[in-house]
């Protein structure tokens, strides 16, 4: 099985951002627990990050054509205004779950909307970074070994 996991804007900086309420794991750190999680379960993973919309919507197209199984995305701010990654997703047909390390329902008004949830199998937020591990865990389960 392939999984690529996505980050959007400022997630590259993870541990600098807001502490309080992204903690003090770093980006760099985030790769390792992920990629040693998925090693352990023999899982193949891919990793993107960009702070530009038409640069993620272009990795979610190409994970179409590299056969990527899975995808885990966290869309950072863009989870609340881009309809293009919500259309993305859609035309890729990726199974694919949603990620917050903050637990959005209790932050701002305009965090309340997500347009690419539409388009996602699973949503886990307020979990820190295990988030990535448990979206990881219900795509392995859901669609298995491959
Ligand atoms: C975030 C929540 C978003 O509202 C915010 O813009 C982010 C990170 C999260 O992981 O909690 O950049 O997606």
């Amino acid at each position: 099985m392939k999984i690529l996991v996505m980050n959007g804007p400022n997630l590259n900086m993870l541990g600098i951002r807001e502490p309080d309420k992204y903690g003090r794991e770093t980006y760099d750190d985030l790769l390792i627990k992920i990629r040693s999680y998925c090693k352990e379960r023999g899982i193949e993973v891919d990793f993107y990050q960009s702070n530009h919309e038409g640069a993620l919507v272009d990795r979610i197209q190409q994970a179409y054509f590299d056969n990527t199984d899975a995808i885990v995305i966290n869309p950072g701010a863009y989870t609340h205004t881009s309809i293009a990654l919500l259309d993305a997703v859609k035309s890729v047909m990726i199974p694919t779950a949603e990620v917050h390390i903050s637990n959005v329902k209790e932050r701002e008004d305009f965090r309340q909307i997500s347009y690419i949830r539409a388009a996602c199998c699973f949503t886990v937020m307020g979990h820190g970074t295990d988030g990535y591990l448990e979206a990881i865990d219900y795509l392995h389960e859901t669609i298995g070994e491959k």
